[in-house]
């Protein structure tokens, strides 16, 4: 799988976002370790805060059909420069591991970073452990 095509895959999923209130239209397109995509988008709500980003839509579609094991999320919107996901976005997939690829195409070329070095310090699933039960 080559970044090109996972690329092409988010921008499929812009096209399908519903932001008919910011109109910024996000896409990603979640690579799974077996090689499978899964696509998402955002979908805002008249209740501002129920609003889901792209990246979230994906993780939910993959792990709801099984997958856990994630290699690379590319994230697309309409603004030419990087499109970096958000906070909760990069918390909601640290679960699946920091070592994920984020594909994020610019200007000119892709930016290819792991989630690790978009949240650094993460709290992670294994800080639970540290708390007698
Ligand atoms: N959005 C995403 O889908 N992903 C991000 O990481 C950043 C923000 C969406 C949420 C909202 O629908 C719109 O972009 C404006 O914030």
């Amino acid at each position: 799988m080559n970044y090109e095509e996972l690329i092409r895959e988010a921008n499929i999923a812009k096209e399908y976002s519903y932001s008919p209130y910011s109109h910024f239209r996000v896409g990603a397109a979640l690579l799974t370790k077996s090689g499978k995509i899964y696509r998402g988008c955002n979908i805002e709500n008249a209740s501002y805060g129920a609003t889901i980003c792209a990246e979230r839509t994906a993780v939910v579609k993959a792990v709801s059909e099984g997958e856990k094991s994630f290699e690379a999320i590319a994230i697309v919107s309409d603004n030419e420069d990087f499109t970096y996901p958000c906070g909760v976005c990069r918390q909601f997939l640290s679960e699946y591991g920091l070592d994920i690829i984020v594909v994020l195409p610019g200007k000119e070329q892709a930016r290819v970073i792991t989630l690790g070095e978009l949240l650094p310090e993460a709290f992670l699933p294994a800080d639970l452990d540290g708390v007698k039960k």
